[in-house]
């Protein structure tokens, strides 16, 4: 071996010079390498004999080198490593600290809903809550039940109606709620439902508008499903279950809206025109939800001095399947969790529909928007009782409603956006 290998050798043998003194009792002086380590024409040092033992790593403090001598580079590797570890320790752990206030001051402030106060007994009370099967709409079934209304579930799916009915009788201990079938697409299912449910209940104080979809999924319909499903079906369900609403006036509807309203923008010229890929579906659902404000606007002058009077209600962002329903699997996935953090809970959304069903001494307020238990101002489109008249003479029309809507449904519809409504049923009146 020459003497470079020799002096390599021994750089790279732990343990394999000569410590400086004092540097294992001061853990922060780096240790001068000329006096840490042999000179490099020193020779190697003699390996001590006996069974091979593999070197310790320098993670090991303490360790002592191979010729027996104290380690005292590896000390003060250990010490420096110590304390840069806990410097880092103590910086995670600040950091931690501090996200974690900032969640929950975010969550405090701007997750969490405001409770419905309201304490008032629904006994004898009858409800409809549509879309109860799930999400808000679940969560204001149940406590309306805890509340002692009888609640009818008003669900497209029979499996998942039934389950969610279950789940509230069992939750609640109340076993008046039931399910309903109830497919807001299909107008000639709105009309079945009406017809069933004024045969079968003698009573209706609540009617809550709360079934949503933000998203076609992989319908193919030739008219605008999501303004059919969000204020079209409702709309009509409203005219159908209307008389009875009266006969047991003080009755309340209450329509679930959402902020999306301010940027929708009511094209009556189409629309009814389908609507495919997600940028067009996310705007057809701030249309269809500034449609929702406009109708509960206009039902609130028409219904005047009858004692039925009605809310628009956003429920503010709730952690629910609304939007994920028809993401791929992974996105969902992704999402999920960080829904889970940032979104109120469905109970926390169903607050503020609770507060407009529940909440004495609003009835003047009646055609309001309301957001986080209270009212709110909303922007001039949803504001403007013009377009309000207009949403509602086209309502009627794609309800079917008008002399014209059973004439020449496709002619009366017929836009330049491309076809329009299809199922036209028998018209009746206000
Ligand atoms: N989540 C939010 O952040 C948010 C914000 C503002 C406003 N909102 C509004 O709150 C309401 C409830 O939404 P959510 O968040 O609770 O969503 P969700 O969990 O998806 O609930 C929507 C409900 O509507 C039902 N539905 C969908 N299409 C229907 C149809 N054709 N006929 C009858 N029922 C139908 C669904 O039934 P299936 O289970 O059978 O699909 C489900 O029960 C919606 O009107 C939504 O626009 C939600």
């Amino acid at each position: 071996m020459t003497r470079t290998q020799a002096a390599r050798r021994a750089r790279l043998l732990p343990g394999g010079g000569t410590a400086a003194p004092g540097l294992g009792a001061a853990p922060s002086s780096f240790p001068k390498p000329q006096q840490a380590g042999p000179s490099p024409t020193a020779p190697a040092p003699p390996r001590p004999h006996g069974p091979a033992v593999a070197p310790r790593s320098t993670s090991e403090p303490g360790a002592p080198g191979p010729d027996g001598t104290e380690p005292r580079r590896p000390a003060a590797m250990a010490g420096v490593g110590a304390e840069l570890g806990e410097g880092l320790g103590e910086g995670l752990l600040l950091g931690a600290g501090l996200l974690l206030g900032a969640y929950v001051l975010l969550y405090y402030n701007f997750i969490q809903a405001a409770p419905c106060a309201s304490a008032g007994g629904l006994q004898g009370k009858t409800a409809v809550v549509t879309g109860g099967n799930s999400g808000i709409g679940k969560m204001t079934a149940l406590e309306l039940a805890r509340r002692g209304a009888r609640v009818v579930l008003a669900c497209r799916s029979r499996g998942r109606g039934e389950a969610a009915a279950y789940d509230i009788r069992k939750e609640s201990g109340n076993n008046e709620v039931i399910f309903m079938m109830l497919d807001l697409s299909n107008l000639a299912s709105v009309r079945s439902f009406a017809t069933a449910f004024l045969s079968s209940e003698p009573r209706l104080d609540l009617l809550i508008h709360n079934a949503g979809i933000s998203s076609c999924g992989k319908a193919k319909e030739n008219f605008n499903l999501i303004l059919r499903v969000n204020h079209v079906g409702p709309f009509l369900l409203t005219h159908l279950l209307l008389p009875r609403l009266k006969a047991n006036a003080p009755s309340r509807v209450v329509v679930m809206a959402s902020a999306a309203h301010s940027r929708g923008h009511l094209d009556f010229s189409c629309l009814d025109r389908p609507v495919c890929g997600w940028q067009q579906e996310l705007r057809a659902y701030a249309d269809s939800k500034l449609a929702n404000v406009l109708f509960t606007r206009e039902l609130a002058t028409r219904l005047e001095g009858t004692g039925v009077t009605c809310y628009a209600a956003h429920p503010g962002p709730v952690n629910s399947e609304l939007f994920l329903r028809h993401v791929p699997a992974w996105l969902h996935l992704l999402l999920s969790p960080l829904a889970w953090l940032v979104l109120r809970t469905p109970r926390g959304g169903a607050q503020t529909p609770l507060y407009c069903a529940l909440q004495e001494g609003i009835e003047l307020l009646s055609g309001r928007y309301f957001a986080n238990c209270h009212v709110e101002e909303v922007p001039a489109s949803a504001r403007d009782d013009r377009a309000a008249r207009r949403l509602w003479e086209a309502s009627e029309k794609l309800a079917g409603l008008t002399k014209e809507g059973t004439q020449s449904p496709s002619s009366q519809l017929e836009s330049p956006c491309g076809p329009s409504v299809q199922s036209f049923q028998k018209p009746s009146t206000l």
